[in-house]
């Protein structure tokens, strides 16, 4: 049916209208929450975009109050926001069951692994949120205003999200062959996450490990990454969740597949890659073979390049900022020289200026995460904990359109051969 052009990674092809996350690439903008705002007099485009700029919510914001915005559209009231924090909160604790289904991996699983297929056997809990068991009008119901099943929903989000640490912090301890610990009350999300991390389990005590507590500064730098990492609009991840969602599936399927794609190398995975490369160039000296060993397009430089900025990304230069105060209580990461070396030299050079390669979020928060002592495959759950946040709200908003969900199901240029003939194995050559 004229299909003519296949845009080969979605290059210019936009999928949603969506008013959750606003990216201008071109000068490194990114605010969240946008709204049209009519004014009579337009003196410049901007005047009709209006959105909260990173850099504030970054600076005077919290990650659950940026999670409620992010959700349901505007900052919270007091009310509003000590509602969602202790529903969200609530949700932490996980059936003890899951404690086999964690023992149940290898000891060496990759904990995204462990991640992805937890949130999936989530699911397999709430059949009050599968449209294969409770009708496909399920959430038809919530975008008519059905105060009930609005509620449904909104009790799946806070468990994705109240979970997402628990789940995390679970695959984590398996990996170090620790007890897991119950998630605590009166701490903040970020704070709790640090607990659940590393608090000493009842079999910890007994082996006489020293006590721990969330350092103030760390769960604060946590928290700042967190709001930085919630959303993003059409990244890979967010689309899969909304390509998933689009088939009805209950939301702990589709958050599954959304970590299934953030686990990747050229996404997710690029936190990781970043130290793995800064660990293999070694020192500043090594630099320059290893930017020429790129332009041959024998390595890649992690950490670097958009699909949407062609500019700094503008959470790099917060992140920036963030690694010093975190370097300032861990001290100081020696694989620093090597990156600031790598930073410096690639902004210089004609082959990543003339690209718009840029640095992208990645790019430092590897070195906060290895300052303060995750282990480098642990990198892309952190990125996953506060993804969950954009995710649910990209599928609430799916799921809440007055004109309903289609299901995504692209077209392909068909370029095989038309019809032959079979022929039988005796005779095939
Ligand atoms: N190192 C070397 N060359 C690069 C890089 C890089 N990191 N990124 C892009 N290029 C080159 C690419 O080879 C191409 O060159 P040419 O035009 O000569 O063929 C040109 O720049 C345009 O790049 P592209 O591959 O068409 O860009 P894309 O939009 O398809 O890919 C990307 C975007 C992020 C996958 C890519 O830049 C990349 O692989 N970066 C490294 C991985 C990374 O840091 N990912 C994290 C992204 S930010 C967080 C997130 O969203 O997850």
């Amino acid at each position: 049916r004229g299909l003519r052009v296949a845009d080969k990674g979605f290059l210019n092809t936009a999928v949603i209208e969506s008013s959750i996350t606003y990216i201008d690439g071109d000068n490194g903008v990114l605010r969240y929450r946008y709204v049209r705002v009519y004014v009579t007099v337009a003196t410049h485009p901007e005047a009709y975009r209006r959105g909260y700029p990173i850099e504030q919510l970054a600076a005077r914001s919290s990650f659950l109050e940026v999670s409620y915005l992010l959700i349901y559209g505007a900052l919270p009231s007091g009310s509003q926001l000590s509602h969602f924090t202790s529903e969200v909160l609530l949700h932490g604790p996980i059936h003890s069951d899951a404690e086999g289904f964690f023992r149940s991996f290898r000891y060496d699983a990759h904990p995204m692994a462990m991640l992805t297929s937890a949130f999936s056997y989530l699911g397999s809990y709430y059949g009050e949120a599968n449209p294969s068991l409770q009708g496909q009008d399920l959430f038809t119901k919530a975008a008519k205003g059905d105060a009930t099943a609005l509620q449904n929903m909104d009790r799946q989000i806070f468990r994705m999200i109240g979970k997402a640490t628990t789940l995390a912090a679970m695959a984590y301890r398996i990996r170090q062959g620790r007890d897991f610990v119950v998630p605590p009350t009166g701490m903040s999300y970020t704070e709790s996450f640090l607990y659940q991390l590393d608090h000493l389990s009842p079999t910890d005590q007994l082996s006489g490990l020293q006590s721990y507590k969330p350092h103030p500064v760390l769960a604060k730098a946590l928290d700042i990454l967190f709001i930085l990492h919630a959303d993003h609009e059409m990244n890979a991840s967010s689309t899969t969740v909304l390509q998933t969602g689009s088939s009805l599936p209950d939301p702990f399927s589709a958050v599954a597949a959304g970590c299934a794609s953030l686990y990747g190398p050229l996404h997710g995975g690029a936190n990781e890659a970043v130290i793995r490369m800064l660990l293999s160039i070694g020192s500043p000296k090594n630099v320059p073979a290893f930017l020429e060993a790129v332009k041959k397009r024998e390595k890649v430089l992690s950490g670097f390049g958009h699909r949407v900025y062609k500019t700094s990304d503008p959470r790099s230069f917060i992140i920036r900022k963030v690694a010093d105060e975190v370097f300032a209580v861990t001290g100081r990461d020696p694989l620093l020289d090597t990156a600031m070396a790598l930073h410096d030299a690639a902004l210089k050079d004609e082959y990543f200026v003339s690209r718009k390669l840029a640095p992208n979020v990645d790019f430092w928060s590897g070195l906060i995460y290895r300052a303060m002592g995750f282990p480098m495959d642990f990198f892309p759950v952190l990125f996953v904990v506060p993804r969950v946040v954009g995710w649910v709200a990209h599928w609430r908003q799916m799921m809440l359109s007055p004109s309903g969900v289609k299901i995504w199901r692209p077209r392909q240029v068909y370029v095989g051969p038309s019809t032959r003939d079979y022929v039988p194995l005796e005779e095939r050559k």
